[in-house]
């Protein structure tokens, strides 16, 4: 991993350069590809929606049998003590817990498990990228544990080199036409009446959709359930979510348009709104 020589990481109990930020061998994410992660902003020294992603990582490493090694609040404050240490304008910092060490390279010993956080600058999104919005292709998967933030992203590798060959920009999920999310990003659609809808099923539950929601329902209906590709290819428009994205909008899925094949009116104010959450999220965490 690239590393500045300047940032420091959090590795197995102790903040170490990052240039030093190692695993042994015998961990069982590099054996088995087994661990959680969970991922967030960081602007300035303020982590956004922090206990969003705590809740979701502490979940995650349930869901995959795994003990955070770290009370909630002390993870708080050693996030906390690396954004400061780090002090970058705009970052994310990756929560990691990994099976760890292990005799046999198989079986999890619990006290060995690896807790690590690093930090790294955050570039978002282009501004023409919105304005242009994404040209996706489908693509029949589910993931394992769809519910948890595992390490395992492997499919979606393995598409980037089919996604560069066709010239586009990312893969949706699905099963027998059910669309359920993308790698690393959920799927919504705006119906002809502008109806908010996103899958509930086979899908992670993202932080940036979980307030997209919140956000949709004070101005439209929303909907939470089956998506199809066919519901797809009618919707008025499409958008995806995430951390690094908040949302950008999908004008294209399998070679045909979505909608107008334009960012539609509803993705934008919705975005709006987002960023204007954003802020007053940051506003307050400076405050307390
Ligand atoms: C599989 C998957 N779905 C959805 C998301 C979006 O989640 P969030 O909005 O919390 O970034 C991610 C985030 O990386 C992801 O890995």
């Amino acid at each position: 991993m690239p590393s500045s020589p300047d940032l420091y990481a959090f590795v197995r109990g102790e903040l170490v350069p990052l240039t030093h930020a190692y695993l042994h061998v015998s961990d069982l994410a590099i054996q088995r590809g087994y661990g959680v992660f969970d991922y967030f902003r960081i602007h300035e020294t303020q982590p956004l929606f922090v206990e969003d992603h705590l809740d979701r990582f502490y979940e995650s490493a349930r869901l995959m049998q795994l003990d955070v090694p770290m009370s909630r609040e002390a993870l708080r404050e050693t996030v906390l003590e690396l954004a400061q240490r780090n002090n970058l304008e705009l970052s994310g910092i990756k929560l990691l817990l990994t099976g760890g060490y292990s005799t046999d390279g198989y079986t999890p010993v619990p006290e060995q498990a690896s807790l690590v956080m690093i930090q790294q600058p955050l570039t978002m999104v282009e501004q023409s990228v919105v304005d242009r919005g994404i040209r996706i292709m489908s693509h029949e998967y589910v993931r394992e544990v769809a519910r948890a933030k595992t390490i395992n992203y492997t499919m979606g590798i393995r598409l980037l080199q089919r996604l560069r060959e066709l010239g586009l920009d990312d893969v949706l999920y699905h099963q027998q036409g059910v669309v359920s999310e993308f790698p690393r990003s959920n799927f919504f659609i705006v119906r002809q009446d502008n109806t908010v809808v996103t899958p509930a099923q086979d899908m992670l539950f993202g932080i940036t959709r979980k307030k997209v929601l919140q956000l949709a329902s004070q101005q439209y209906p929303v909907e939470e359930g089956v998506v199809t590709l066919h519901d797809v290819w009618q919707a008025k428009e499409a958008f995806l979510t995430n951390t690094t994205k908040r949302l950008l909008p999908v004008v294209e899925l399998d070679g045909q348009p979505i909608g107008t094949g334009k960012p539609g009116e509803v993705t934008l104010s919705l975005l709006a709104a987002f960023q204007e959450l954003e802020q007053a999220a940051l506003a307050k965490a400076s405050v307390v």
